[in-house]
């Protein structure tokens, strides 16, 4: 365990933002968080977990305690002819873990490849790409319980997946820190390659390989994405809204092009993306924060914002998407303090 006071944040956010945080507990073994959370509890409050900071917008100074875990280890748990489940500690980089995956020759992370974050956050958000979420490969989370240190590990319908959404953000949000997730890969590739133009990118690489499918998707996100560590951004900031297919049914009239996707019966899938185009928002630039010229769901930090700047422009962004689709925006970045 390592603790810091006074510690700027600019490297703890990908909008890298300058804010400073009161204290920051490194933890590096899931001894010394449940020792932690049995013994001591004498952190001053509020206190936060902080990942990787990709999914986050600071507002200002954080005058509490910040909790960074910084487990590592992947470990093979068990294997068969057909399946391999491994486990990899809570601060192990995302995509250093989808690469070990492929280059072990395991299926099921290829699509989530290049995903800002790290493993225990892939769990809390249930992070999602290319036709896949992370959801499909879980088979259990490891959290230790911040009331008590105890243990408890949740099996996949335990965490209550759905779209950007677990049970960690939900009835147990702030109750747990996710240590460990175990994965179930499949030996055999098992490719989804019916996500926009993914087929086509593995078919230029060439052989419809888990290789392929990791290359062709990083190719894709290099591409239309911002690097976080060039241009400050948090990925999609807006979830893409569900709304009633009467809904979807009465924009296209006005809208023809409106993709729309099923998301359950009665219910359709717009991406916001295209919501905030057609209010005029792509490439927009309001003082020291815009949105990216390549896809609108990105809102970016164009060196000196602050987080009120990004924050304001995302209400902006949101009024107007109101005000021409009668749909309200929900924040998939996370604010602090909200
Ligand atoms: N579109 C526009 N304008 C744009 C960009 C996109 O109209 O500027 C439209 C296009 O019609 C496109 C559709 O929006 O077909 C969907 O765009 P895209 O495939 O880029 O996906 P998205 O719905 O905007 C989601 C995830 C991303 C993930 C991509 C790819 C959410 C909130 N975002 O974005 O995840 O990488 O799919 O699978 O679900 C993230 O969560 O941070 C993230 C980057």
């Amino acid at each position: 365990m390592k603790i810091e006071e006074n510690v700027s944040l600019k490297n703890y956010n990908t909008f890298h933002l300058e804010y400073i945080a009161d204290c920051i507990i490194h933890l590096f073994t899931e001894k010394a968080t449940t020792d932690l959370f049995r013994k001591d509890h004498r952190w001053k409050e509020p206190m936060f977990i902080l990942g990787s900071g990709s999914n986050l917008l600071f507002r200002g100074d954080f005058r509490g305690t910040i909790l960074h875990p910084r487990f590592g280890g992947i470990e093979i748990e068990s294997e068969n002819n057909d399946h391999v489940v491994i486990s990899a500690g809570a601060g192990i980089n995302w995509d250093d873990l989808v690469e070990w995956t492929v280059e072990n020759g395991l299926s099921g992370l290829e699509n989530l490849s290049l995903i800002p974050g790290c493993v225990g956050a892939s769990p809390v958000q249930n992070i999602g790409a290319y036709g896949r979420e992370v959801r499909e490969s879980i088979e259990k989370v490891e959290a230790v319980s911040i009331s008590d240190g105890t243990f408890t590990v949740f099996s996949n319908p335990e965490c209550e997946f759905r779209y950007r959404y677990s049970i960690f953000k939900g009835r147990e949000k702030g109750r747990y820190l996710v240590t460990r997730v175990y994965f179930r890969l499949s030996r055999k590739p098992d490719l989804m390659l019916d996500y926009g133009m993914l087929k086509d990118e593995v078919k230029r690489l060439g052989a419809e390989s888990v290789h392929n499918v990791r290359k062709a998707v990083i190719n894709i996100r290099r591409n239309k994405l911002p690097d976080p560590d060039q241009t400050g951004n948090a990925g999609s900031f807006f979830k893409n809204p569900v709304i009633p297919e009467k809904q979807a049914l009465e924009i296209k009239r006005n809208y023809a092009m409106m993709p729309a996707f099923l998301e359950s019966e009665g219910m359709i899938k717009v991406p916001a993306a295209w919501l905030i185009e057609q209010c005029g928002w792509k490439g927009k630039r309001v003082g020291n924060a815009g949105v990216h010229e390549k896809h609108a769901l990105i809102l970016i930090n164009l060196g000196n914002a602050t987080g009120d700047d990004i924050f304001l422009l995302s209400e902006e962004i949101r009024k107007s998407v109101k005000e021409k689709f009668d749909i309200g925006l929900e924040r998939e970045v996370e604010v602090i303090p909200n």
